[in-house]
């Protein structure tokens, strides 16, 4: 008999994503975005955002059915992203998710966006081995897991105490006069830079700060001295070499989270890592993060770039790997959870 065909919903922030997946295999995958709408606001606009989900919702779902060539009724259970996200964004998801599911008397699973970020790379990379170390970085999170079962077991081990790592990449963007998000164009500009040009701190990597916080993380520090630097060859009438700027920030960012993670590996004895989350699209993590795992011995596994920065495709993922599991469906009045905790895989 066939395996179960999820359908997945994301509607956390920007992007209204829907997949369908069937066991480990994506059919389809459609993704509308708003980003356009936000960007001259320098940011996301929450109630932007949501009406944006609201207007495009049908037409995405039936492009993600005519692409998988399924009908609603072939659809055996539901995923869809209960938190972490914008309450309204999620409302949308939600609403819609739970109307489907109890008109074709489908179970539904309410899921975790973030570990989404991770169950997605099944789809690309194939089935997870019985453990490893995740590392999740996105727009509002930066965050180290270790993982036995993507359905049931999966524990935080580290978090950043202050700004995400793609969120310390959009502010500097906006310090050097880039569109927003800045993280792709910080990506791009880097590229054309000396990453040793300037010697940017590296939060939470020295002595006692790395002993206390072994797996957390701190991206405030360094984008505070861009910040500086910048106001200080600005103040003395000096170019800006912006390339190098971007470079070097994007260096001391990567080389926190490629040095994190592997000690991550070795001290849970771990010989996969993870990648997942939109800042993983990011052409200089993926370069260190796998040069450091030949290094190390540690297979590192990362989707496309498209499947890093979110989607329907990662929520499906997750949904299948909860029917396999033979995880119990959520309830249908679960709320939005803005806040979703780390430690709940499903709602
Ligand atoms: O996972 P995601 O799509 O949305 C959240 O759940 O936050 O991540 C979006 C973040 C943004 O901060 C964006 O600037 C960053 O991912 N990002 C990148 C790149 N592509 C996306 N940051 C650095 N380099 C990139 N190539
Ligand atoms: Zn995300």
């Amino acid at each position: 008999m066939d395996e179960p065909l999820v359908l997945g919903i994301e509607t956390s922030c920007d992007e209204t994503g829907i997949a369908l997946v069937r066991g480990r295999r994506l059919l389809a995958d459609v993704t509308a975005s708003s980003m356009e709408d936000h960007a001259r606001f320098g940011g996301i606009i929450p109630e932007i955002a949501s009406r944006a989900h609201l207007e495009v919702f049908a037409p995405t779902l039936d492009a993600a059915l005519t692409q998988a060539e399924v009908d609603l009724g072939d659809i055996d259970a539901i995923a869809v992203t209960a938190g972490p996200g914008l309450v309204g964004a999620l409302t949308v998801g939600l609403s819609a998710a739970k109307a489907l599911a109890v008109g074709l008397e489908v179970p539904l699973y309410g899921v975790n966006h973030i570990i989404g970020h991770l169950a997605v790379d099944e789809l690309a990379n194939g089935a997870f081995p019985d453990h490893f170390i995740g590392l999740v970085v996105s727009g509002g999170h930066t965050n180290l897991f270790e993982v036995r079962d993507i359905a049931r077991d999966v524990t935080e081990l580290g978090h950043t105490l202050d700004d995400a790592a793609g969120e310390a990449f959009d502010k500097v963007g906006r310090l050097l006069g880039l569109p927003y998000p800045g993280g792709p164009h910080i990506d791009r500009l880097s590229k054309q830079g000396d990453p040793a040009a300037i010697n940017f701190p590296r939060g939470l990597s020295r002595g006692r700060e790395l002993a206390r916080h072994p797996y957390n993380f701190s991206f405030s520090g360094v984008k505070t001295a861009v910040a500086r630097y910048i106001e200080e060859l600005t103040d003395s009438g000096k170019p800006l070499p912006t390339a190098d700027i971007a470079a070097s920030f994007s260096e001391a960012v990567v080389e926190v989270l490629v040095t994190k993670s592997m000690a991550a590996c070795t001290a849970t004895g771990a010989t996969t890592l993870v990648v997942g989350g939109g800042f993983s699209a990011n052409s200089r993590l993926r370069e260190l993060i796998t040069a450091h795992g030949e290094a190390h011995g540690v297979q590192v596994r990362i989707p496309a770039p498209r499947y890093c920065t979110d989607n329907g495709a990662m929520i499906a993922a997750l949904g299948s790997a909860l029917t396999r599991a033979g995880v119990a469906p959520s309830a249908l009045d679960i709320p939005a959870a803005s806040a979703m905790d780390l430690s709940q895989i499903r709602a």
